[in-house]
């Protein structure tokens, strides 16, 4: 039998009984944000948010997250919480509040410059300080406390997300030994040599040991963590179990690739869509030409000036292109703080500009950069009206844009050009799958995404849809859950000590 949402909260229920479900990640579902006066309420670009929300929203509980948005603090109530999705409440969402020099340590610095860097193998160093590492510490720690007072004195399951709280699962089996907690890595875990430079390795590692079970997206990010566990700490590692045991407890590590909610996507799909089509053509300033479509964080591990590139080299190979398709990319800004995000920024600005000047023919431009961040129910109509949807990360842990381009594709007609250095391409093995540092070879996915028969793109497609229907993440979440509802029956609460 698939997983539906109604089949993932039967089995929460059951398997979870009496225990409270609390998720914590560092970034909120939603975001409320004042502009001109009024306070306006938004999903953020995170393929976190993106897969959990839809899990939260089937199952109710409590989301743990850092109140980022400027209006977040007008809408909770006397103990920070506030009821989501906004129109239709399911589920609670408790923000925490950071100092500003936190959110720099913690956010910016140590999980964003070190951590982020040091697990994506895209040849950027990562930043190693110890007042971020001290900041990042505390701020796990501000999130325990959180953590601990919506979990009261019962049984609970605390399913924490990626790599900004590495060391959390510790301090709560600390605190609380009957706790069950689980973690999912959203991002690659590199080899033991790679991780081995960072200089906390040992503190990381055994925070992350804190848990019961740890999820990543591939067999190799699970081999990678066990050998680096393996040289560095005094732990027992079970190969054949894939587990490991330091100080008498015991952490499972799971493969489980994490998915979509087709359905949800699909429930963006305006009514008409050769309407919406028409209206989002309009909007955008494209006439009727070919549109391939880019949609990420503006991130340096997601490939967009090779994918500018190949543009540019599509271009000179196949000069009667010109004025026959655009290149749409649109960028959220991300992690703004950072130099090296500023950088891409202005380089890919640049970049976009030069080709276009090169390739420039009357009113025509080849690649339409747009920075901003786009609700759902606008990709969605992007994602139909393209003919192909162009991923190129040089590493990524899943990327759910993948599969979201898919699950819009209900037309069966499109086509998917996907990085071999992505979770998805596991998955998604009808895409055309490219090395994304391979100009050449880009250009000519790209070529080939535009002239594919329709036929081919339907075959493609079909089977490509039918793997996220039956791998959505339900079924991810449902794996994980399942393992933990089984821990909680053989625990007994032991009352709050933090
Ligand atoms: C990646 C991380 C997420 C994060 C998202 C957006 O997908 O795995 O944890 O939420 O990027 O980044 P941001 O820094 O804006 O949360």
């Amino acid at each position: 039998m698939g997983w539906t949402k109604e089949r993932l909260e039967d089995t929460v229920r059951q398997q979870l009984g009496e225990a409270k479900l609390v998720v914590v990640a560092n970034r909120e579902p939603y975001i409320h944000v004042e502009q001109g006066g009024e306070i306006h309420c938004m999903r953020p670009a995170s393929g976190v948010a993106t897969a959990l929300d839809p899990v939260m929203r089937a199952c109710g509980g409590v989301w743990v997250a850092h109140g980022s948005g400027n209006a977040d603090r007008l809408v909770t109530d006397d103990q920070d919480r506030v009821a989501v999705p906004p129109e239709d409440p399911l589920y609670t969402l408790r923000r925490v509040w950071l100092w500003q020099e936190e959110e720099q340590g913690y956010y910016y610095g140590f999980s964003n410059e070190a951590l982020w860097p040091l697990c994506h193998m895209v040849y950027a160093r990562p930043r190693f300080s110890s007042d971020d590492w001290r900041q990042y510490v505390q701020v796990n720690g501000k999130f325990a406390e959180a953590v601990l007072a919506e979990v009261g004195a019962g049984p609970a399951v605390v399913f924490v997300q990626d790599y900004h709280l590495a060391v959390l699962p510790r301090m709560l089996r600390d605190a609380r030994s009957d706790l069950v907690v689980v973690q999912f890595w959203h991002i690659p875990w590199p080899n033991r040599e790679v991780f081995g430079v960072c200089p906390w390795q040992e503190e990381i590692l055994d925070g992350l040991l804190g848990n019961d079970l740890l999820g990543f997206h591939t067999q190799r990010h699970c081999n990678n963590f066990l050998d680096t566990v393996d040289r560095a700490l005094e732990a027992k590692v079970d190969w054949e179990h894939f587990s490991v045991t330091r100080g008498g407890h015991t952490t499972r590590v799971r493969p489980v690739p994490i998915s979509i909610d087709p359905e949800l996507v699909r429930s963006y799909l305006p009514a008409d869509t050769a309407h919406a089509e028409r209206r989002l053509r309009r909007r955008l300033g494209l006439r009727d030409e070919w549109i391939l479509v880019g949609v990420d964080r503006v991130d340096y591990t997601k490939g967009i000036p090779e994918r500018f590139a190949a543009v540019d080299r599509l271009l000179y190979q196949h000069p009667e292109l010109r004025g026959a398709f655009r290149f749409v990319q649109v960028g959220a800004p991300s992690r703004v703080a950072i130099p090296a995000y500023r950088r891409l920024s202005e380089e890919l600005e640049a970049s976009a500009n030069e080709i276009n000047r090169r390739h420039a023919q009357g009113g025509w431009r080849p690649i339409l950069f747009i920075k901003q961040h786009f609700e759902p129910e606008q990709l969605v109509s992007l994602y139909r009206m393209a003919a192909g949807c162009v991923v190129s990360s040089l590493h990524d842990g899943m990327n759910l844009v993948a599969k979201e381009f898919v699950a819009a594709r209900e037309d069966g007609q499109g086509v998917l050009v996907l990085s071999r250095f992505t979770g998805a391409a596991r998955e998604l093995t009808d895409a055309l799958l490219v090395n994304p540092y391979a100009t050449d070879e880009l250009a000519e996915a790209l070529y080939a995404a535009l002239t594919m028969p329709g036929e081919e793109q339907q075959r493609r497609m079909t089977r490509m849809r039918k793997r996220i229907d039956e791998h959505n993440v339900y079924r991810w979440a449902g794996r994980l859950l399942t393992e933990a509802g089984k821990l909680a029956d053989t625990r007994s609460p032991v009352g709050a000590s933090l």
